[in-house]
């Protein structure tokens, strides 16, 4: 009996870079995924320099030349080319808007599109998902959240009965891997921010990681399928990573028996959803507390679930499941990316044409950046003298912030020597004094008010650093 011919599933791949060039190693090498009657082809290949030197030549331009092209529409208009994978990247909003063009019309042209571009989506996930509503066709974007941990397709379709409480978690490597080297080894940020370039964990540029932008990118996706929130950039209230000293990590562990982590968080209170990234102080028996380096980590308390298990400690401290995995490179993104394209290939339709969520569009509100709410930890850098915790709690009281606890550490003179030179301060190390004050929960526009205040007193030295303190209050 004559075998039966395979059914050709054709991709055209915009992007030839690290996700993009893992995406051919997955198609081309030897040992390839194959099912039964079912195969995928690479049609077209779009690369601006697939033959010179930015960075090098392309990987598999040497064996599969004819595949290569620098004209975007002959992948997207390309007749074979059924699903187009969009691991294009670029921080330009320029670029972005030419990227968005490209997916728009892969959709025209009657192609559900897989990207694991989070930018793109961020910015124009709406107009995006207008014109797939329009054609169609579908949009994965698996890879965009948590690279390589299949987050978005357990949302959608393993907790499609589930009543979402709150989705946080780590979801930016570099920011997390700055910050454990800082825990740990007692680094400085300079220093291990120049480690975690050299070891290829933060780009020359790091602004987008270390900013909280990437990771407000990641969480507006995540509050979107978990939610139903259609958020717009700066609707998140962010932190960068930038300003946390050694010193904090001291204080966080030797008063507060926490450590500092890089937090998204969405969470929901029934009718607002508080959408946040900042550095958190995470308490050490925490689930996230664990979470080092590159590794991200996503944990989901959804209401259903919790029902028969009030004593489940992990319960308690907001959740009740946990995603751990490479959050980034080439190989777990690529994965990730096909995971979504076998998914298509075979004719899936999970989510139909709109944006998919558990919780029904327009449903819940985001909460203003003002009103989000948390217990807070605030360190000062103050030049010493009598009556100035007084002074400071007062200005917290002026705002209707309780003060918890005032944590004072005797410091050596090493410590003190190396706030001075780190904050390059004009008074003698013998003069500063640094300390923290711990606050119950208030809002953000109560401690944003209280510390335009704060920061007016002539003893202030340096910017006070405040950070959510996560597992309580
Ligand atoms: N790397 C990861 O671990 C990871 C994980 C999750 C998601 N992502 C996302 O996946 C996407 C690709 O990431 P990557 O790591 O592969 O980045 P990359 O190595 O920097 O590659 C970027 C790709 O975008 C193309 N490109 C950049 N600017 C362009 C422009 N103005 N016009 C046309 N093409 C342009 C590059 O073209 P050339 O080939 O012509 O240079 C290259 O193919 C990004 O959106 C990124 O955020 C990456």
């Amino acid at each position: 009996m004559a075998k039966a011919k395979d059914f050709i599933v054709g991709l055209g791949l915009l992007g030839s870079g690290t996700v993009g060039e893992a995406i051919q190693d997955l198609v081309f090498a030897a040992g390839n995924r194959k099912e039964p009657g079912l195969r995928l082809k690479i049609a077209k290949i779009y690369t601006r320099r697939p033959d010179t030197g930015h960075p090098k030549k392309k990987k598999w331009y040497t064996t599969h030349r004819e595949l290569f092209t620098t004209n975007p529409t002959e992948v997207i208009d390309h007749p074979e080319a059924d699903i187009i994978i969009e691991a294009l990247g670029s921080e330009d909003e320029r670029d972005l808007a030419t990227f968005k063009g490209y997916i728009i019309r892969a959709l025209g042209n009657g192609k559900s599109v897989v990207t694991s571009d989070k930018a793109v989506l961020a910015r124009f996930g709406q107009e995006i998902w207008e014109a797939a509503a329009r054609s169609g066709q579908e949009i994965r974007f698996e890879a965009c959240v948590g690279g390589g941990i299949p987050i978005i397709r357990a949302l959608t379709q393993s907790f499609a009965a589930e009543t979402p409480e709150a989705i946080y978690g780590i979801i930016n490597g570099t920011s997390n891997y700055i910050l454990s080297e800082m825990d740990k080894y007692g680094k400085s940020y300079a220093q291990a921010l120049r480690e975690a370039q050299e070891r290829g964990y933060a780009e020359t540029n790091p602004k987008s990681d270390v900013s909280g932008l990437d990771a407000e990118a990641k969480l507006m996706l995540l509050a979107g399928v978990t939610f139903g929130l259609h958020m717009s950039p700066g609707g998140v209230w962010r932190k960068g990573i930038e300003e946390i000293h050694p010193v904090d990590f001291l204080y966080a562990s030797r008063k507060g028996r926490s450590t500092i982590k890089p937090l998204a968080v969405a969470r929901s209170d029934g009718s607002t959803v508080e959408a946040l990234v900042a550095p958190a102080l995470v308490p050490h028996d925490h689930f996230l507390a664990a979470i080092d380096g590159a590794t991200n980590a996503i944990l989901f308390k959804g209401q259903k679930s919790a029902a028969g298990d009030r004593e489940d400690k992990s319960e308690i401290r907001g959740w009740n499941y946990a995603f751990v995995g490479p959050g980034a490179g080439g190989g777990p993104t690529a994965v990730a990316v096909m995971g979504d394209v076998w998914e298509l290939a075979r004719g899936a339709r999970e989510h139909g044409a709109g944006f998919p969520s558990l919780v029904a569009p327009g449903t819940l509100a985001v909460q203003s950046q003002a009103r989000i709410s948390a217990c807070f930890y605030v360190r000062f850098v103050v030049k010493d003298r009598v009556g100035i915790v007084a002074d400071i709690c007062q200005a917290f009281g002026q705002a209707g912030i309780n003060v918890s606890e005032i944590w004072q550490l005797g410091h050596s003179q090493e410590e003190l020597e190396n706030l001075h030179r780190s904050y390059r301060l004009d008074v003698k190390p013998r003069e500063i004094l640094p300390f923290v004050i711990t606050l119950e929960r208030a809002t953000v526009g109560q401690m944003t008010a209280a510390l335009a205040a704060i920061r007016r007193k002539d003893y202030i030295l340096v910017e006070p650093v405040w950070l959510p303190i996560w597992g309580t209050g």
